[in-house]
Parts: structure tokens; C-alpha cells; sequence
């Protein structure tokens, strides 16, 4: 039986999460679930749980707030993975799904995992049974499946489907595959397993970008009898990413005529809400000529292209830009907006916000909105973005002052305001001054001095959040503190010099909050002495 409907599972808080710098703390993973819920997505990968605290914290917490999608947590076919995904995914009751996966490509099996192929079979169906015992729903992918051999690939998958997998996902791990190749070999796994044909089971595919095929190999899966694509907003992932969420929804719906009617749950016009959301939670810029979602994909220059859309749009544009939420910016509010404006305004951007926190925001919006005449939705969000953050702030800007120019040294004095992290009580406030290659640089290594870090700025990023000569600028730092793991902080301000600091400080305060909370585990775990 071959439904009309394709499932997508987002995996932008797991895979996504996974691409270097993107990592995403608690509230700012919440965030990115809830826009998630709204685009109507079916399954939110939410992390894999027994990596770390913060990732079962974060499954649990999806798994127990976000209604609506299936919450999956990933698991290795290892006991104390799949128990860590059971425990995690239990608050969602029957919308919790346990993704467990292990190699079976041969070089996989021989150089990683050293086992044969009956042993693969035997763990990977004890793994699927172990999962069956928490939850109904599970998926198993066989890692590197596009390179592994046809004919044992249909064994593994009668193997996980007898053993109660409802999913089995095929992943191209290392983007190996090519659109036809992979189409058949979807087919084949199609043909040969009953329970893919009677729809008892359904075929996912999850494709990587490293030749840039990802979603051209999704789309030949689909053709070929997948019912469920993996992918993650903005196609953000382990190394060149993933296949694109947003591109995937709007080729099959755009082209339903050449992919055979089938269609998504997604509500487009979230798409690029979401996109920018990701965007800002992630720290990873999106591309300005990127598909559906880049600043320019719907950007007509030529003469000749604007007359035609003038005239008709679908001379030359082919999606109407507003059918994926595009154009949908209010009007802009200004100082004389009044709270319940600004809190209407907050919710429909999609923040659920507290009173108090919306009373903070609307502290920091006055003080914005004296500064430039408009405060744009864009402006708004970076503003929450600054002020919303579950890493306890030890270090807090409190004045910062820059000389520079064309024959000065630029200099910059700092004064930073030190809090107690659990008590919430200002310690001390200290001073420095200083100089640098520039005022970016006297501003960052003042505050190297004062926090006593030594930070290695990796990547800076400055964009202006809004339109205008007093438009905010944001800016997204990632920083080496010496552990060679990157740390992202982002800051937003008038001034760009602020924003530096600001942001340079939210990696300083990452830093030491997740150093504490290190330190907190290695105390919890410490054996007891007798
Ligand atoms: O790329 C991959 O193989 C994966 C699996 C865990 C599905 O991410
Ligand atoms: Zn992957």
C-alpha cells in the first residue's frame, strides 16, 4: 500500500546540533522545539541522551512540554543507551520514540566495530527489542546503510522489522550516495521487505551534504517508497550537513506533478521563522543565496526578471515568497509602543514569555526605542535572544568606553560587574583599560584581564539585525578557551563595540557555567571513601 504522505523527522537539535560551534544550551534548544511544533514537523529528534547531561535534560524536557510531534531520543544497540533514551523520552508517553542505530556497512564492521555480519544482526535485533521495552515506536538505521551490501541490508531490515521496529531509516552517512543508485537501492529494500509494502513498517532515509546531494537523494528515496525524510532546518549538520528541511517541503509540494502527489504536514509559512530562529539559536549563518530561506533567494536584480514579475510573478519566480512566510513583518513598533503591544508583539513572533521576563524586555525595548525610531520584529527578537539565556550571568558589562581613529591607538576601558552565580548578589565591580589592534580587540582583552580568561577569538561575525543607518548590530563570537571546543556567544546593541563585548562576555559566562557544572558532575560521581 503506498500512502500519499511523507513524515518529516527534524534532527536539527540532534545531527544539527551536532556541526562544530552550533551547540545549543537548554532554553535556547526549547526555543528551536517549539517553532518546531508550530511548522508542524512529525518527529523531533531531540538529542541522543546518554552523551551528556545537558542532552537527557534536553530530550526529557522536549519530551515532557512539546506537544504535538513524536519526541525521539538516539541510542547506540548499547544497554545503558537505550535505557537512557527510554527514561528520556518517557514523558511523552506514546509520542516517544527510541532511535537506536549501529554500523553495518563491511568497513564499518571491519575496521570499526570488528564483527561479522550475524553478530550485527544479533545486537542490532537485541538492541530494537531492548527499545520495545520502553517504548512502541522504534526506528533503527543501520549506520553507513548506503554502503553497505544490498543483499545484507535486506537482512538487517527483515531482521529489526521482526523484532518490532515501526521505522527503519537508511542513512547515506558520509554522503556517499548518488540520486539514482540510492533511488534503487531504496526500491530494492522496498521490494524485498513485506512488511515496507504492506506499510507495516515504513523505509526513512537520512542523507548527508558532502557531495551536495542530500536532498536530490532524499527526493529519488521518496520516488522509490520512503515515507519518512530526516532532516534539519537550514541543512545544518556534521560536516557539510544535512539534507535541508525547508528545500525537501517545498520541492515535493511545488513539484507534486513530478513526485506523484506526495505531501507534508509542514506549515510553510513557518518555514522562514524557523529558519531564522535556527539561524540565530545556532550561531550558523544562513547563506545568502541558500534555497527558500537565503536573503536572496527571492531577490530579482535583472531588469529583464523584474519586469516579468511585475507583469506575472510565476514568469520567473516559481514559489511565492509569502506561501513560506516571507514579507510577514508587521509594522515596526516605536518608543511609544506600550507594553501590551510589545507583549502582543512577542507572541506572535512565537516567544511564550513569562510576565516578568516580558516586563524586562519591555525595560530593554524603551531603551532601544529611544536610541532608533523604529524597533523592528528582527531588532525585538534579538533583543529576547540577548536577555533570555539559561547561563547563569557571573559577568555582566556594565561600561564600556573606546577611543579610536585613524592616527589613535585605540583603547578601551571596561567595567564589569561580577554576581554570585547561586545567590544572585553582586560581588564586585572591577576595571581595566587597555589597548588593542582595534577597539574590538583593546574591549576583549580587557575582558580577558578582568574575568581572568584567555580566550582565542575563532570566528566574529557582525550583521546588522535590522534596516537602517541605527539599525542593531548582532554579533555571534565563537571563542577558544584553550580546550580546543569551541564556545559561542552572541551579543545585540545600537553600538557595535557593545555588541562585541556583550557577546565576547555570553562565551566568558558559557565558559564558567558549563566548567561549574563539570565540576558539580565530577563531585556527584566521586566514589565514596570507607
Ligand atoms: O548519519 C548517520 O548515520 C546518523 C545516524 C545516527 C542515523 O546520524
Ligand atoms: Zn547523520
Amino acid at each position: 500500500m503506498r500512502t500519499k504522505r511523507i513524515k518529516i523527522f527534524d534532527t536539527t537539535l540532534r545531527d544539527g546540533e551536532q556541526c562544530p560551534g552550533a551547540s545549543m544550551h537548554l532554553s535556547e534548544k526549547m526555543e528551536v522545539a517549539r517553532q518546531l511544533a508550530r511548522l508542524k514537523v512529525d518527529v523531533i529528534e531531540a538529542g541522543f541522551p546518554v552523551i551528556s547531561d545537558g542532552d537527557f535534560s534536553a530530550v526529557q524536557t522536549i519530551a515532557q512540554e512539546i506537544k504535538g510531534p513524536t519526541i525521539a531520543g538516539l541510542a547506540r544497540c548499547v544497554s545503558r543507551d537505550i535505557e537512557a533514551a527510554g527514561r528520556a523520552v518517557s514523558p511523552a508517553g506514546s509520542k516517544g520514540r527510541i532511535h537506536v542505530f549501529l554500523a553495518t556497512s563491511k568497513i564499518h564492521r571491519e575496521f570499526k566495530l570488528g564483527k561479522a555480519e550475524d553478530e550485527i544482526i544479533r545486537l542490532a535485533v537485541k538492541g530494537v527489542k531492548q527499545a520495545k521495552s520502553f517504548v512502541d515506536d522504534v526506528e533503527f538505521s543501520p549506520e553507513d546503510g548506503s554502503r553497505t551490501e544490498p543483499e545484507f541490508l535486506v537482512k538487517v531490515c527483515q531482521a529489526v522489522v521482526d523484532a518490532g521496529a515501526t521505522t527503519v531509516n537508511i542513512p547515506d552517512t558520509v554522503g556517499w550516495a548518488v540520486p539514482a543508485e540510492f533511488g534503487s537501492l531504496i526500491g530494492h529494500l522496498h521490494a524485498e521487505v513485506p512488511e515496507f509494502r504492506s506499510g507495516k513498517a515504513i523505509i526513512s532515509v537520512h542523507c548527508h551534504n558532502d557531495l551536495g546531494l542530500a536532498v536530490a537523494n532524499s527526493l529519488a528515496a521518496v520516488e522509490a517508497g520512503a515515507r519518512q525524510v530526516e532532516c534539519t532546518v537550514n541543512g545544518i549538520g556534521e560536516r557539510a550537513g544535512n539534507a535541508a528541511l525547508e528545500e525537501i517541503v517545498m520541492a515535493l509540494k511545488t513539484r507534486s506533478d513530478a513526485f506523484g502527489g506526495f505531501k507534508t504536514g509542514i506549515k510553510t509559512h513557518e518555514i522562514v521563522k524557523s529558519s531564522r530562529l535556527v539561524s540565530r539559536m545556532s550561531g550558523l549563518t544562513v547563506q545568502r543565496s541558500k534555497a527558500i530561506v537565503g536573503e536572496n533567494a527571492f531577490a530579482h536584480s535583472s531588469g529583464i526578471h523584474q519586469d516579468g514579475i511585475l507583469k506575472k510573478r510565476e514568469t520567473y519566480e516559481i514559489v511565492d515568497p509569502q506561501e513560506v512566510g516571507w514579507g510577514q513583518t508587521e509594522l515596526p513598533l516605536t518608543k511609544h509602543s506600550g507594553r501590551a503591544a510589545v507583549a502582543a508583539r512577542l507572541r506572535h513572533l512565537g516567544f511564550s514569555m513569562s510576565e516578568a521576563e516580558v516586563t524586562s524586555i519591555f525595560s530593554r525595548f524603551k531603551e532601544i526605542g529611544d536610541k532608533k525610531k523604529f524597533v523592528y520584529d528582527d531588532d525585538l527578537a534579538a533583543l529576547v535572544d540577548g536577555q533570555r539565556t539559561d547561563v547563569i550571568e557571573t559577568w555582566s558589562l556594565d561600561y564600556v568606553h573606546v577611543t579610536t581613529g585613524i592616527h589613535a591607538i585605540p583603547t578601551a576601558t571596561v567595567r564589569l560587574k561580577r554576581t554570585h552565580a547561586s545567590q544572585n548578589q553582586d560581588l564586585e565591580i572591577l576595571e581595566d583599560a587597555g589597548v588593542g589592534d582595534g577597539p574590538v580587540d583593546a574591549a576583549l582583552k580587557a575582558i580577558d584581564r578582568l574575568t581572568k580568561t584567555n580566550g582565542t577569538l575563532k570566528d566574529y561575525l557582525l550583521r546588522s539585525v535590522s534596516q537602517g543607518k541605527d539599525a542593531m548590530g548582532e554579533v555571534v563570537v565563537k571563542v577558544d578557551f584553550g580546550k580546543g571546543e569551541f564556545i559561542t556567544g552572541r551579543g545585540a546593541s545600537t553600538d557595535i563595540i557593545v555588541a562585541s563585548a556583550k557577546a565576547y562576555l555570553n562565551a566568558v559566562n558559557r565558559k564558567l557555567a558549563t566548567s561549574n557544572q563539570k565540576t558539580k558532575i565530577a563531585r556527584k560521581r566521586k566514589p565514596k571513601r570507607h
